[in-house]
């Protein structure tokens, strides 16, 4: 099967320009540029045949867009995200997402890494209608933990580990010490969440004794000085370790962020760090309304107009490396509700996998906060290159996945819970203006979304073995 999508304007990381793309058994064949006359293939380039030929004149053809931090299906205990990986993945790819990397949920206390392995592959494999892969989570650290992690990389390609710094089975700073050791020895790569537990505790427990249970009391809960005591402590245990690499997720404050500059200030290297959508466009004024609030519970939380802008100033100096989603759904009219009376007990995540890359676009591009390229970079081919899967994903280049977004930069919408496929009962973006529309996507070469409508198989997607990530 060949594909000739013709006449788009075709974004890389580098350049944006006129071309052609040819498409062989999933994979891009050819690139073909255009001259200044866009109605007909240069001269030096063959009129192409294909099986199938989609127009796309007025279009912007992007890579198919990689996020590597969703939790589909995640079990909390008391909860799980309403989307699994059939729901979550058929918004994933509506939204324009080829491939996404999933948080692994903690198993049960004192579990081998293999077990929440074999879970997920349980939960996710003949369900997924993108490409998946899984980063494995660190719940407790002991020698077994330690010799199955490189096995794990081995076996399945994962080849990322998450540890939380806070919640039950975060990780104190001498089992961080052994992972980042282990880490580096290995070439794999330590995902954090980063947030002091004992501020986060101690905030938490004071606002329920004092009776300060309404979601206003949530972000000043999980203030941003504890996120940036444990991106500071995660960055200096890597340095420590001999420059361990390190993935902070979910970066959300200006206070976060000045550490990561002062680390690349310092020469750490090995690092990345990872912002998403919320951060940059949404604000703790949301947290106001008792009700309304609830849908913006997660951790960290949204913070303030002074930490957006940093974020935002960040992204446009090139000083992050990737846009992810955390997509961690719950329904509001049930789910959320359990933290009506006490914040404390609201399942914490909200929905984003489908937003991701129209927002990136409508706030970052069409706003004139990011370049083409850089959002190619932020959404596509740096998430690939984090998670080890480049350039097999989120690059338009010959012999690359045919993953492909068809944008339409003209139109102009407002977005709705009733366009979008996850199985949440809302979005933090109601009502929210859109500049640009994905029209059409493909999954190595097939279209599975086209106009708003999933078009392709439900279990279409592949389970990625991931290689190396290219901060290891
Ligand atoms: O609130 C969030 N981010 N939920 C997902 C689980 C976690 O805390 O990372
Ligand atoms: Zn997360």
């Amino acid at each position: 099967m060949t594909t000739w999508i013709r006449g788009g304007t075709i974004v890389t990381e580098q350049e944006t320009f006129p071309g052609d793309l040819l498409i062989g058994d999933g994979r891009i064949r050819q690139i073909l540029p255009r001259g200044k006359d866009a109605q007909a293939p240069s001269a030096d380039a063959p009129t192409p045949v294909a099986d199938e030929i989609i127009e796309a004149a007025g279009r912007y053809v992007l890579p198919g867009a990689v996020d590597i931090h969703t939790h589909m299906d995640l079990d909390v205990g008391f909860a799980r995200a309403i989307d699994d990986f059939s729901s979550g993945t058929v918004a994933a790819a509506c939204g324009g997402t080829t491939a996404i990397v999933d948080h692994m949920a903690f198993g049960p206390a004192g579990c081998s890494p293999w077990r929440q392995v074999e879970e997920y592959h349980r939960l996710a494999d003949g369900k997924a209608a993108v490409d998946y892969g899984f980063h494995g989570v660190l719940q407790h650290l002991n020698e077994e933990v330690l010799s199955a992690l490189p096995r794990i990389a081995d076996q399945e390609g994962i080849t990322s580990f998450k540890a939380y710094l806070t919640y039950d089975f975060r990780l104190d700073d001498l089992s961080l010490m052994r992972v980042l050791q282990t880490a580096r020895e290995a070439g794999l790569l330590i995902a954090a969440h980063c947030e002091n537990h004992g501020i986060v505790t101690y905030w938490r427990e004071r606002f329920v004794q004092e009776g300060k249970t309404q979601a206003r009391f949530h972000p000043a809960s999980r203030p941003p000085e504890a996120e940036a005591e444990a991106v500071h402590r995660l960055l200096s245990l890597a340095r420590a370790a001999g420059e361990a690499p390190v993935y902070i997720v979910h970066l959300s404050s200006r206070l976060g962020l000045e550490e990561v500059r002062r680390a690349r200030a310092a020469g750490q290297r090995h690092f990345g760090a990872e912002t998403c959508p919320q951060y940059l466009l949404l604000d703790e004024s949301l947290y106001e309304d008792p009700r309304e609030g609830l849908k913006a519970i997660m951790s960290p939380p949204v913070r303030r107009k002074e930490d957006r802008d940093a974020l935002w100033s960040a992204l446009t100096a090139g000083e992050l490396d990737t846009v992810a989603t955390d997509h961690c759904p719950f329904t509001f009219a049930e789910q959320k509700q359990r933290g009506a009376a006490d914040f404390t007990r609201c399942p914490n995540g909200a929905p984003g996998v489908e937003e991701r890359l129209i927002l990136l676009y409508s706030e970052g591009v069409a706003k004139g906060r990011l370049s083409l390229q850089q959002l190619v970079a932020y959404a596509c081919a740096n998430p690939a290159r984090v998670a080890g899967i480049y350039p097999q994903k989120g690059v338009i280049a010959p012999g690359a996945d045919a993953d492909l977004v068809l944008l339409n930069p003209e139109k102009t919408w407002t977005l709705t819970t009733a366009q979008l496929h996850g199985k949440a009962d809302y979005t933090c973006y109601e009502g929210w203006p859109v500049q640009g529309a994905i029209e059409r996507v493909l999954l190595r070469g097939k279209t599975v979304a086209q106009d708003g409508r999933f078009t392709g198989k439900a279990d279409g997607g592949q389970y990625l073995r991931r290689g190396r990530s290219s901060l290891a």
